[in-house]
């Protein structure tokens, strides 16, 4: 049974050896990529790394269900599900993550559920710590978007800033896909730029 952080490498290996028999091997290093780049980022804004290492490795071990099994699992396990997530079932898989975790894990630490459960949306009760997961998932080791550079520089400068420029990423990038967009995230958007009294609007994004 694991509980706390004491044996955190252990935890954190079964976990690893866990999720890389249940997914595939992109994904498998993309989460391994997203806990190297999570530990920078909280090592530089000094937040306590562990709880957010561990999301790393849960936060996408849903991502390869299908819709029908997202929504099921769903109904079983009782977690929410809003409009939304009837239109973009795959949105559920961040909460579907933080459930497993806490299921077959034992594992609940509030700081790890909030960071895998606002990985893909964001919210605008963010902590610093879910603002550094949230960035870590765009900027991990395997990402070759073209922005992402960009994107990797902002994150060490300004953590608000780098969560706005993720959000406009993947915004163009659903929009392109003919996706939908959850109204969380054009929420948390509009509050971030409205704290940046409109610094970070300038990108016709
Ligand atoms: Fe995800
Ligand atoms: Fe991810």
């Amino acid at each position: 049974m694991m509980s706390g952080f004491d044996s955190r490498d252990k935890v954190e290996e079964e976990v690893a050896a866990w999720l890389e028999k249940r997914v595939s091997v992109g994904r498998y290093l993309h989460s391994l990529g997203v806990r190297e780049a999570v530990t920078g980022l909280a090592q530089k804004y000094g937040v306590d790394p562990r709880p957010l290492r561990l999301a790393a490795l849960f936060h996408d071990c849903m991502r390869e269900l299908s819709g029908p099994e997202l929504l099921a699992l769903a109904a079983k396990w009782s977690v929410k599900v809003r409009d939304v997530d009837r239109q973009a079932p795959v949105l559920l898989h961040a909460r579907l993550a933080a459930e497993l975790a806490r299921r077959e894990f034992r594992l609940a630490d509030p700081r790890m559920v909030s960071a895998i459960e606002y990985h893909t949306t964001g919210n605008r009760g963010m902590s610093l710590s879910d603002k550094l997961f949230f960035i870590a998932d765009h900027i991990e080791p395997g990402r070759d978007h073209p922005l992402v550079l960009k994107l990797r520089l902002a994150a060490y400068e300004d953590v608000d800033r780098a969560v706005l420029e993720s959000i406009r990423m993947s915004e163009r990038h659903l929009r392109s896909a003919g996706a939908v967009i959850d109204p969380e995230t054009i929420r948390l958007k509009q509050h971030l730029q409205e704290n940046m009294g409109g610094a970070g609007s300038g990108n016709g994004a």
